[in-house]
Order: structure tokens, then sequence, then C-alpha cells
């Protein structure tokens, strides 16, 4: 029965007259010949052209060398757009953009429309303040220990890799109800954009005082060449510890920008998606409590913030469970095979960088194999902070220490005994 069906819908499509030749069965010998007439007219329109020296029809021109390491990113045609601050609005300017809603229904609409949606009340205040209080206490522990990342002149913060650091961030990577109480809700959401298997890609705390925060506009999966698939390969999440408006630094989007209504990306190779941020780029607007999802296709980036005070955020991110290492060599293999390996053999296993991912702590320049981890810090807990951290002999520590305003970072060397 399903053979005959596939039969009559072959026999529908060899009806049409530019069909090429095909090896699939036909129903009529009317079809098949009309098929051979169309072939033989094409080859001998190819034969004629390339006498001539030309291709008749450019698809029909075979490469000869391999090009497929050498396809564009979206990043380097997106610099500078955000520094003009007149051009940016807030989200609420406009009432079709996403509000905050518990509605599933329109979650999801505003996820497909939008490149993102606003999940209302996902923290409660408890829950806020559990986060918050882990959060600033690791940021400052971190600076005091001098392992600190600082940006934006020491205006902006962040704590990477929040998993070794309190039990409450491994509750909220985790998407458990008792550290979120809308993470049912999320985890619902999460698992219809990235389907079944998804892992965590980073999970990082965001401090960002007055003047720091904005960054280049990009895609959170601007490191995977374009063309991109027609489907994110990656979800950040956003919970918002403090309220974020324009001034409050607040998210930079640009709503819309991930796709078109019949599904085509927005970002391609050949249009021109630098413009899209044109008179659309929009400072989310959300409440603390608020939790924001976003479409790894979506422009958007930091925003500055002009008010006083600190704004605090996890940015947790999650990727498709595609394209893994198929073993899991790091955790497969013992631990003096990979110390001993040759740097070629150790970047093979993925104890290297590649455009940002694969760090180590942060660090996406040259990262190894720690041996003395920067875990929970506490400003209760001063003693801890003089600990050999392996990532005091990284090239991100030297490299931090220069920038250093605060003087939050140290770097010890290229060499630890
Ligand atoms: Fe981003």
């Amino acid at each position: 029965m399903a053979r005959e069906k596939h039969l009559n819908q072959h026999s529908d499509q060899t009806s049409e007259a530019a069909s090429p030749v095909s090896t699939a069965p036909h129903l009529s010998i009317e079809n098949e010949l009309a098929e051979l007439r169309n072939e033989n007219t094409r080859l001998r329109n190819l034969l004629a052209a390339a006498t001539n020296g030309v291709a008749a029809d450019p698809t029909d021109v075979w490469p000869e060398t391999i090009s497929y390491h050498d396809q564009p990113f979206s990043g380097a045609r997106l610099a500078g757009i955000t520094k003009d601050r007149t051009a940016i609005r807030a989200s609420t300017d406009f009432a079709e953009l996403p509000t905050p809603t518990n509605d599933q229904r329109q979650l999801e609409k505003d996820f497909v429309r939008w490149g993102y949606c606003l999940v209302a009340d996902a923290l409660s205040k408890d829950q806020i303040q559990i986060q918050s209080d882990r959060l600033v206490d690791q940021a400052a522990a971190e600076k005091a220990a001098k392992v600190a990342h600082l940006s934006h002149r020491g205006s902006g913060q962040t704590v990477f890799n929040m998993l070794p650091k309190g039990q409450v961030f491994r509750d909220l990577i985790a998407l458990e109800p008792h550290a979120a109480h809308g993470a049912p809700l999320v985890e619902t959401l999460l698992g219809k954009i990235l389907g079944d298997g998804y892992y965590l890609a980073t999970a990082h705390g965001s401090l960002v005082h007055q003047g720091g925060g904005r960054q280049e506009l990009h895609q959170d999966q601007g490191f995977v060449p374009l063309p991109h698939p027609p489907f994110p390969l990656y979800c950040l999440i956003i919970w918002c510890l403090t309220d974020f408006s324009l001034a409050e630094g607040g998210t930079y989007v640009v709503p819309g920008s991930h796709r078109t209504a019949n599904g085509e990306n927005q970002v391609r190779p050949e249009t021109h998606f630098e413009n899209l941020a044109t008179d659309n780029l929009v400072a989310v607007t959300a409440p603390a409590g608020t939790c924001l999802l976003t479409d790894s296709r979506l422009l958007h980036s930091g925003g500055k913030r002009t008010a006083p005070g600190t704004r605090l955020a996890a940015r947790i991110f999650y990727a498709r469970g595609t394209m893994r290492q198929q073993e899991n060599q790091l955790v497969a293999t013992p631990e003096n095979i990979i110390r001993n390996a040759s740097p070629k053999l150790q970047k093979l296993i993925g104890l290297d960088a590649y455009y940002g991912l694969g760090m180590v702590e942060g660090n996406a320049r040259a990262p190894h194999l720690p041996k003395r981890y920067v875990g929970e810090l506490s400003l209760s807990n001063p003693g801890a902070f003089t600990q050999d951290f392996d990532w005091r002999y990284t090239e991100d520590a030297r490299h931090q220490a220069q920038l250093d305003w605060d003087a939050a970072a140290e770097y010890r060397g290229r060499n630890r005994d």
C-alpha cells in the first residue's frame, strides 16, 4: 500500500517537463520518455556550452577543490552597531513585543515570532534573594582572591562556570522547582526549542554596574559558520535577578531577526543582515524574577547600564544534543594519559578552545586540565583565597591582569611546578 502511494506521487511529479532523469520506477512509458528527452536536451546544451568554453547552467559546474572550511561567520559584520545609544528603544515602546506571561501558548508564539519570550515570576522573591546572595558573594570573593574576570573598566564582572560554585547554582542549572518555581514551564519550553537530550553549554553569573554591560551585536550561535539550519542550535536563558530596562542594562535584542514567517533564517551570507538592527534595536524590559529565553539565531547583545546600582543575572546556555564528541574522552580516559598526551592529541579530545567553546573557568586561551579549581569562594572564608589555583598560570590570567582595573586578577607566569 505504501509503495503504491509512493508511485502515484512519483507519477504526478514526472509529468512536470523539467524533472531530471530518475532511477525510480515509472508508471507510464510516456513519462519515462519525456524525462529522457529532457535529460538528452540538457546534456546536449551542456556539451555545446563546454565546447564554447562556458557552462550553460552554473549549478552543473562542480567545484574541484574542497572549501567547506571557508564558510563565513556572522559576527564580523555586526561590530559597532550597539554604540549608538540614541537608536535603542525600550521594548515596552512596542505593544506587539513580548511581555512577561505564564501562558504557554503565548510564550511559544512570542518565541517563534520574535525570537525570545519572557516567563513571568519564574523566581519568587526568596529564590531571587538566594541566587543574588550567592552570586554577589562569589563575585566579591573572586575579586578578593584575584581570580576575577572584570570588563568595561571594572564596571562589569562575569562569574564563569557557576557549576562548582554553589548548590543553589546547580539547582538552577538543573531547573529544579525549589530553585525557581517557574522552572517546569521553562523546562517544557526548552524541550520544545532544543528537542530531547540538550545539555549545559555554559552557566555564567553576570554583574553589570553603572557604565558597564554593552556588548557587540551577535548571535549566540555565531561560532557556527553560515548558513545556519532553520532552527535554533542553542537557547540562552537569562534569569533576571534585578529589574531589566533600557537604563538598567536590559539585554538589547533585534526582535524577529532570527527568521521569516516561512521559516527562512534572516541571517544568511547573501542578506544584509547587519541592517536588521536599524530602527529595530530594543532593550528588554522585565521585572526581577522574569526568565528570558532566546533563540540563538536572534541578533542581540548585552545592554549598557546608565542607572546607578548593579544589574544581576544568571546566564545559562543550553545546547542541542547533537555534535557532541561521541565518546566522552575527558571522562573516559585516565588523567595521566590526558596530561601526558601531545598538545595535538589534547586538542583532539577537547582540551582546547574553539571560538570560545571548550573554555575552562573562562579561559579560552589554551585551556588546560586544572588540579586546583576555582570553586565555591566566599568573603566569609578568606583563608581559601591564597590557594594556588591553576587559573593563575593561564594566558587568560595574564590577559586579565593586564586589563586589571581593580587588581582583581593575578598572573603567576606560564609554568607552574
Ligand atoms: Fe549573547
